[in-house]
């Protein structure tokens, strides 16, 4: 069977779907494939690995030809594909969850809440900008993190990984929103359940960890801002049209709320969708902005890989992908 990948990825997985003899085909530029060069180069493929910037709709799936069978996306999100537009075409879709993507990314959402309760970035500018002219008792304050309340909007995977490493490293509450209760969280941080309101009413870290779907399209927006306490920060590894980009600009002019840690953004891979920059987040004191690289590790990087290619291993055995979306 004929693989077509879209970039290089980390060559374990490679490695392990060459050892099943396979035919690969990996699109050689370090960049975005273009929608031209994916229909061109893909064309009668069974199986294709895509990445979250393919975007891959019906019309991309026609033109790749009826032998298409599995796009097996190297990422844990796959709102890229048109996951309807699969099924009815007999299309499986996996993705690429494994505990080294959940660590990475709830150490990044670390990261981030330390990064604004310290002003990490702040005062690194500062102090390069070579404005350190001696200590002082009220110089730059920022925030603890010990012992506050952290509020997850999404429960699942990641989630419960920030959770654990908050509650045990640094004694901070946990509350959570889902669809669903989680008792494993509950009973492992003492979380507690609580409505989406609630919730942002209470939390001094507002983390995201749902995925982008239409139901979570601008979960938050001007009025949950608005619930937020004025001294809470939002964080978001999750994908950027959760997010209302516009009103949360607006709130952190307005300083409705106190910060934003943003690894991911409304409007990728431009960091506002506003180009003309009037709103611009770049311009803001009170944020951290990272490229949407939460699971940029070695480790977490190499688990998508072999993910990816156990999905393509399943269905070329005969098997259903573990890791089948749709
Ligand atoms: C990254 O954003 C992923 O979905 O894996
Ligand atoms: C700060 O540097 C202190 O010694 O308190």
């Amino acid at each position: 069977m004929k693989v077509f990948i879209t970039r290089q990825i980390p060559s374990n997985g490679i490695d392990l779907l060459r050892a099943k003899g396979l035919s690969l085909d990996i699109f050689e530029a370090d960049r975005a494939i273009t929608p031209a060069e994916l229909i061109e180069r893909a064309h009668g493929v069974e199986i294709l690995l895509s990445l979250l910037t393919d975007k891959i709709d019906g019309k991309i799936m026609d033109a790749i030809g009826p032998k298409l069978k599995l796009i097996a996306n190297y990422a844990v999100g796959f709102d890229n594909i048109d996951l309807k537009a699969a099924k009815d075409r007999g299309i499986l879709v996996s993705n690429t969850p494994a505990d080294e993507v959940s660590e990475a990314v709830a150490e990044h959402a670390v990261a981030l809440i330390f990064g604004l309760a310290h002003r990490i970035v702040e005062c690194d500018r500062f102090t390069r900008e070579g404005k350190y002219h001696g200590w002082g008792p009220q110089m730059l304050l920022g925030t603890d993190v010990i012992r506050k309340t952290l509020g997850l909007i999404g429960g699942g995977a990641i989630g419960s990984m920030l959770a654990r490493r908050m509650r045990d490293g640094f004694g901070v509450k946990i509350v959570y929103n889902d669809l669903k209760a989680n008792p494993k969280l509950e009973k492992e941080t003492g979380a507690e359940f609580l409505n989406k309101e609630e919730l942002l009413a209470t939390a001094d870290f507002v983390s995201l960890h749902v995925p982008l779907l239409p139901s979570t399209r601008h979960l938050i927006g001007a009025e949950e801002l608005k619930m937020m306490k004025s001294t809470a920060f939002l964080i978001n590894t999750a994908r950027g049209p959760v997010v209302d980009e516009k009103a949360l600009i607006e709130a952190l002019m307005n300083k409705t709320i106190a910060g934003a840690g943003l690894d991911v953004y409304e409007c990728e891979p431009f960091i506002d969708c506003d180009l003309n920059d009037r709103l611009s987040l770049a311009s803001l004191p009170n944020v951290i902005l990272t490229p949407h690289t939460a699971s940029a590790t070695e480790g977490a990087r190499q688990a998508m890989s072999r993910a990816a290619a156990a999905n393509i291993i399943d269905f070329v055995e005969g098997r259903a992908p573990r890791n089948v979306r749709a």
